[in-house]
């Protein structure tokens, strides 16, 4: 494929929609959109995720410690979007947009009652990136919405329908069919 260079910047790339809970100083619940983050480690299970330093989400992990990750599922875009354009600083925008919250098990941020997959995490530590902190969490606990597990325990992608991020064209997709299976497919050019 012949190339164009855009130079340094950020552009198209596909990420997850997430919506993470923390506790404001009042003790209420703030939902703040995110797409910079991801599985960033195993053993032990980690998650990463960029913020801002000025966003009301990142003062409330660094003084509670704890925040929940919780996957968008397709049909909650308009929702999520929502939570991106606002502060909790301004407004309840769980309130607003409706976003029923439950207990987590081990921190004391809510998890999303309509999302199919939440993460409880611990603050581990960060690492400074200009105006943004990438924000990294030990994963505590795991949620998985029973409809997506299939009778043998695999999880099921289509159950989730996670919604997917295009950063630089700043669209929302949701996702396409099964290419092939990882770890897996790739055998066929090993000898
Ligand atoms: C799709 C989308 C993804 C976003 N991802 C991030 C992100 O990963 N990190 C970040 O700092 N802000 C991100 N934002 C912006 C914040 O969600 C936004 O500034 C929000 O108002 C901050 O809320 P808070 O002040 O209540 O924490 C994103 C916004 C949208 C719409």
């Amino acid at each position: 494929m012949k190339k164009q260079q855009l130079g340094p910047c950020i552009t198209f790339f596909p990420q997850p929609t997430t919506l993470i809970s923390t506790l404001g100083e009042d003790g209420r619940c703030n939902l703040m959109t995110a797409s910079w983050g991801g599985i960033v480690s195993k053993t032990p299970p980690t998650f990463g995720l960029s913020l801002h330093h000025g966003r009301e989400t990142y003062a409330n992990i660094r003084r509670s410690g704890e925040f929940v990750v919780n996957m968008v599922p397709a049909n909650l875009a308009v929702e999520a979007d929502y939570c991106g354009l606002k502060s909790g600083r301004d407004v309840d925008k769980a309130a607003v947009a409706g976003l029923a919250q439950e207990p987590a098990q081990l921190v004391a941020p809510p998890l999303l009652v309509s999302s199919p997959l939440c993460l409880e995490c611990r603050y581990l530590q960060e690492v400074e990136l200009g105006d943004y902190r990438l924000v990294i969490g030990e994963i505590l606990q795991v949620h998985a919405a029973a409809e997506a597990i299939d009778p043998s325990g695999k999880l099921d992608a289509a159950g989730f329908n996670p919604l997917v991020y295009l950063g630089g064209i700043r669209e929302y997709w949701s996702l396409g069919e099964k290419v092939a299976t990882a770890y897996q497919d790739g055998k066929k050019y090993i000898p």
